[in-house]
């Protein structure tokens, strides 16, 4: 499915839960989300129902994320059911606190990869940034699905001047002794993270003598990759610096099963009502996917107001 800028759409983010298992700052509000009804929710045939027709519209690759993905129920079903579609990848989004229990059993329904949010090796630092959470869950995590074959692992870094950027040589050292691919992603301002806006870290600002670039994009999405002069692979998301939006080919689905067209607009087209009623859903997406928007203005101070784990990154 091509959108009105020629760009072919074949990706679909489902955010599976607002809810969280940590409390990151520039994501979460302290006090968490407030409950949804079971109603409001997507059910897991919901889900399935909606991706077969995102199938048949040419989306070829799923990525679950959150709030936390793996504190939804039925996620193994969910994934179990996406793979049995058909869909070409399955990748998800997640904070890897519980992979550690995990791993094997989404393995066994059929996911591919995951990309691991991490943003410090300092446990105090870990906690404090998620509000209490343990950094040694994520490591362990980390393992499992180097163990399992969950691969290649893909951590995203975040990184928040006057918090992680001193990190920086220690984060990458450790991802080239564990053979992890490791991102480095601009801050968003975005929610909660609008108030760390001028903590951000801009792709200019790096030492590039340092990185070789890789050419092409070796591991597909939005990332520029680099080999690091200690044999690192690290790449650069820059979302907010360079442009990938004439790129873009994702949509993403929250929840409460609204069509979100852009990440940094505000605007939803509710999937889930149609699809209760019986209505022509395949039509309504026909329509949306036309206004999807051709860039973001972040850098004409236009932010999204909306909380990042109810969209999903
Ligand atoms: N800017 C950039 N990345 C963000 N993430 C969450 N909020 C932001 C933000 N404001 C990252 C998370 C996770 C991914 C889903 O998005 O750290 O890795
Ligand atoms: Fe949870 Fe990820 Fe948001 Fe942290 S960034 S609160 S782990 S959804």
């Amino acid at each position: 499915m091509k959108d009105r800028f020629g760009r072919e759409i074949d990706y679909l983010r489902i955010s599976v839960t607002d809810k969280c298992n940590l409390r990151c700052r520039y994501c979460m509000p302290e006090d968490g989300v407030q409950l949804l009804s079971h109603k409001e929710v997507l059910t897991i045939d919901e889900y399935l129902k909606i991706v077969a027709i995102f199938q048949k519209k040419g989306i070829r690759k799923i990525r679950l994320t959150g709030g936390e993905p793996l504190v939804k129920k039925g996620i193994l079903d969910l994934i179990k059911g996406i793979r049995d579609l058909g869909i070409e990848e399955i990748a998800m989004t997640t904070n890897g606190v519980l992979l550690g229990e995990k791993a094997r059993d989404l393995k066994k329904a059929g996911l591919d990869r995951v990309n691991i949010s991490l943003d410090t090796l300092d446990p105090e630092k870990f906690k404090e940034l998620t509000r209490g959470g343990d950094l040694q869950d994520v490591l362990g995590g980390i393992r499992a699905c180097q163990k399992e074959g969950l691969e290649p692992v893909k951590i995203n870094t975040v990184l928040v001047k006057g918090f992680n950027d001193k990190e920086v040589s220690r984060l990458i050292s450790w991802a080239g002794e564990e053979k992890i691919i490791l991102r480095f992603i601009e801050l968003m301002p975005i929610g909660e993270a609008i108030q760390y806006k001028d903590q951000q870290m801009f792709f200019d600002q790096w030492n590039k003598g340092d990185f070789e670039p890789l050419p092409g994009k070796p591991l597909g999405g939005p990332a520029r990759y680099y080999r690091h002069k200690s044999g690192a692979t690290v790449g650069f998301i820059n979302p907010v610096s360079c442009q990938f939006c004439e790129d873009c080919n994702r949509l993403r689905l929250d929840c409460k099963g609204n069509l979100i067209l852009c990440l940094h607009s505000t605007e939803k087209i509710n999937l889930k009502k149609p699809l209760r009623t019986g209505e022509d859903v395949e039509k309504i997406i026909d329509r949306a996917i036309l206004e999807k928007p051709e860039s973001h203005h972040l850098n004409e101070g236009q932010y999204n107001p909306s909380q990042m784990n109810t969209i999903g990154g």
